[in-house]
């Protein structure tokens, strides 16, 4: 957990001479149709501990809502008791998924000031959320689609929330957030882009063009924003032109616009990772044969056991810093839109671009299978 240390020290002294400070990634919060399901879902198959409650039960009438924690990650997941609730209404229209990527600050009031100066949209306006556990005080803008950015500033966790202690969950080594992905509209990248450089102060991390990301059918285009530390980094990717419909085409089909494609968390282990969840049964793409062919040639100086990465499907790839290891979930609900990634990284600080082809092929040959290629 040296890592973490170092990345909280790093955000600290940048909030001190930063005109947008960021702390990292609060939590995300899920809007979802039935939030106990979706809870036992992430405990079980990923390994995250139910810590709080929040619902009729606590004083909070219209929706029901769970604490996920694992390492420094934190889940709420959303459920709505009636049909005009906003929580029901984007359920309805977006299936389950991701409604606020909130960011922790220090100032939550500041920064939603700062943000709107900027040209940020409103979403919540300053508000104070406090009970026996603690105190935060809490902002919100709009960020693409339906998705929202809070902003957090707490000290300990989450209030609002009945405490639970969780004796069933067993974590399977996600540390932190390593990265959340938007889609968003084809031509909508850029000013997205720009939305992040000129309200966040961010700067881009990565292009990857159309190039870099295609098969013998699809495309798409990514560009990485970040804070300049690697504490929060937001990839963004819009479809490009290709032979047949992209993954990310088909994304924003079934989300019906733009939203978070997938969420990448650290593990200091992959492989023990992978090898927890494949025994509770959790999916992960697969690459062909070939891949690994290509990567022992590719890659040198790897310090890992080569049978059992091929055997659990994990891939590879390497930079200039070094290399990282990296698998993808399949789909963890009926539509075909957000997903997990777990990284390990050991030295690189790419998003695994030797591995954009085999993993786009490996996509394709799902969205096949639905009938969406
Ligand atoms: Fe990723």
């Amino acid at each position: 957990m040296s890592v973490d240390h170092d990345t909280l020290a790093r955000a600290k002294a940048m909030a001190a001479r930063d005109s947008f400070p960021i702390k990292g990634f609060s939590h995300l919060e899920w809007w979802v149709g039935n939030a106990f399901q979706t809870a036992q879902v992430f405990r079980s198959l990923l390994g995250f501990k139910i810590a709080g409650y929040r619902g009729p039960e606590t004083g909070t009438r219209e929706t029901a809502s769970y604490l996920l924690e694992q390492g420094q990650i934190r889940f709420i997941v959303t459920g709505a008791m009636g049909p005009d609730h906003p929580v029901s209404e984007h359920v309805h229209r977006h299936g389950p998924g991701v409604h606020d990527v909130a960011i922790l600050v220090p100032d939550a009031e500041a920064a939603f000031e700062i943000a709107l100066e900027r040209g940020a949209e409103a979403a919540t306006k300053p508000h104070v959320v406090e009970d026996a556990r603690g105190r935060a005080v809490v902002s919100a803008i709009q960020a693409y689609g339906d998705t929202i950015h809070s902003f957090v500033e707490r000290e300990g966790d989450l209030p609002g929330f009945e405490p639970r202690h969780d004796a069933v969950a067993r974590p399977i080594g996600l540390e932190f957030i390593d990265h959340v992905v938007a889609n968003v509209e084809l031509g909508k990248m850029d000013s997205w882009v720009e939305f992040y450089e000129r309200v966040f102060g961010f700067t881009l991390l990565k292009h990857f063009d159309d190039d870099a990301i295609s098969t013998k059918y699809t495309a798409l285009m990514s560009k990485v924003m970040w804070d300049g530390t690697g504490i929060v980094k937001l990839p963004i990717n819009e479809p490009a032109e290709g032979l047949k419909r992209s993954q990310i085409d088909e994304y924003l089909q079934f989300y019906r616009g733009a939203g978070v494609q997938h969420i990448a968390m650290h593990t200091s282990n992959l492989l023990a990772t992978v090898g927890e969840t494949r025994a509770r049964g959790l999916d992960t793409l697969t690459v062909p044969a070939a891949y690994y062919e290509d990567v022992w040639q590719r890659m040198s100086g790897l310090d890992v056991d080569r049978s059992k990465v091929e055997d659990l499907q994990i891939l590879l790839d390497q930079d200039e810093g070094g290399y990282l290891l990296q698998i993808f979930t399949r789909m963890l609900q009926d539509r075909p839109t957000v997903f997990f990634e777990f990284i390990e990284r050991r030295g690189a600080t790419g998003f695994g671009k030797g591995n954009f082809k085999a993993l786009f092929e490996a996509i394709e040959r799902e969205q096949e299978k639905r009938g969406n290629l």
